[in-house]
């Protein structure tokens, strides 16, 4: 059923333990550090936050290539912290990834039809003339032709090749689809293709995606919710709409204002964060923005600031109204 919740993920966390040396204690990288949110069928969460703010480690998270180190995950109902093998394995087939650089996903030496129909060779009983129709179904569902199932990757453009990747990902039929920087290495013009075809695929099949960007361009035309990641926290999340037209934390504020946009009239003031972004390793202590932060104040450097309801959304901010 559409709205349906699908994913929930309470106080997930990705701790690294990092080596540092003979002399050094080791250190604990936290890529993801207390992050919680619904994602529901047919809907699309947004992730965004700057490169190693833990986008990436988050859809390993989802995917269930990697274990969280705390937290709670729940898949389709069911909960993925300490599940057996094989409520693993059933799971894994009902999500599903695409990433950003096509080509790297797809095995050079296998034809696209091949590559269409491995998953049900590995995963279901389907006979070979039900995967073929499967896989061809599912090549016109991404607009692709007949003719490309006997061609191998080389053959095609970035954008067809996300496409196949994306029919990849659905022949399983997945409820949640991770995309994770899924445009990002395409040109303008063809993420645009890319992106309705996702949006027609979504309304079709129902799909709940959790889609993983910088852009947030890209992001304010498709997401229902957002989640603004900064060094591993979510600093702000909530509907797409409340966080793009009002954004409240300091740091998604200066995201959205680095972000072009199309209406002359709304043109913003652009926010210039000062400093660099804080070693993983030695984050600043209190909120994790407060060495950027314009808002700072003494509270920010003792205090980690705790997501609490501001104006219709949540923000991890002590000064934020
Ligand atoms: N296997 C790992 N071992 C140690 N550290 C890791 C590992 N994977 C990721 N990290 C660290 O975790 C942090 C988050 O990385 P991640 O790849 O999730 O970021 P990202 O938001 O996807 O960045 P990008 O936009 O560049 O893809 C980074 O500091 C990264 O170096
Ligand atoms: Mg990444």
């Amino acid at each position: 059923m559409s709205g349906e919740v699908v994913l929930q993920a309470r106080d997930l966390t990705r701790h690294y333990p990092i080596r540092q040396g003979l002399f050094r204690s080791d250190a604990v990288l936290k890529a993801v550090d207390g992050a919680g949110f619904d994602l529901r069928r047919g809907q699309t969460l947004a992730v965004v936050g700057e490169s190693g703010s833990g986008k990436s480690t988050l859809a390993r998270l989802i995917t269930m290539i990697e274990p969280p180190t705390s937290g709670s995950l729940n898949i389709l109902g069911k909960e993925i912290v300490g599940a057996s093998r094989a409520t693993l394995k059933d799971l894994r087939s009902s999500v599903q990834i695409v990433f950003q650089n096509p080509y790297a996903s797809l095995n050079p030496r296998q034809k696209i039809g091949a590559a269409l129909e491995e998953p049900l060779l590995v995963n279901t009983s389907l006979s070979r003339a039900e995967r073929r129709e499967k896989a061809e179904a599912m090549m016109a569902a991404v607009g692709l032709l007949p003719e490309h199932f006997h061609r191998y990757p080389h053959m095609f453009s970035g954008g067809q090749r996300q496409r196949i990747a994306i029919a990849r990902a659905l022949m399983l039929d997945p409820a949640i689809l991770v995309l994770d920087e899924p445009v990002s290495a395409l040109d303008v013009s063809i993420q645009a293709q890319i992106l309705n075809l996702l949006t027609k695929l979504q309304d079709r099949l129902d799909l709940a995606y959790l889609f993983i960007s910088h852009d947030l361009s890209i992001v304010r035309h498709i997401a229902d919710e957002v989640v603004v990641l900064y060094l591993g926290h979510p600093v702000e999340q909530g509907p797409g709409k409340t966080i793009f037209d009002d954004p409240r934390h300091p740091y998604t504020r200066a995201l959205l204002s680095a972000t072009p946009v199309a209406d002359p009239l709304r043109r913003k003031e652009r926010i210039v964060l000062k400093g660099e972004l804080p070693s993983p390793l030695a984050p600043p202590p209190g909120c994790t923005f407060n060495t950027r932060c314009p808002l700072v104040f003494e509270r920010c450097r003792v205090e980690e600031p705790k997501l609490r309801q501001v104006a219709g959304r949540d923000v991890a901010c002590h000064a934020c109204g």
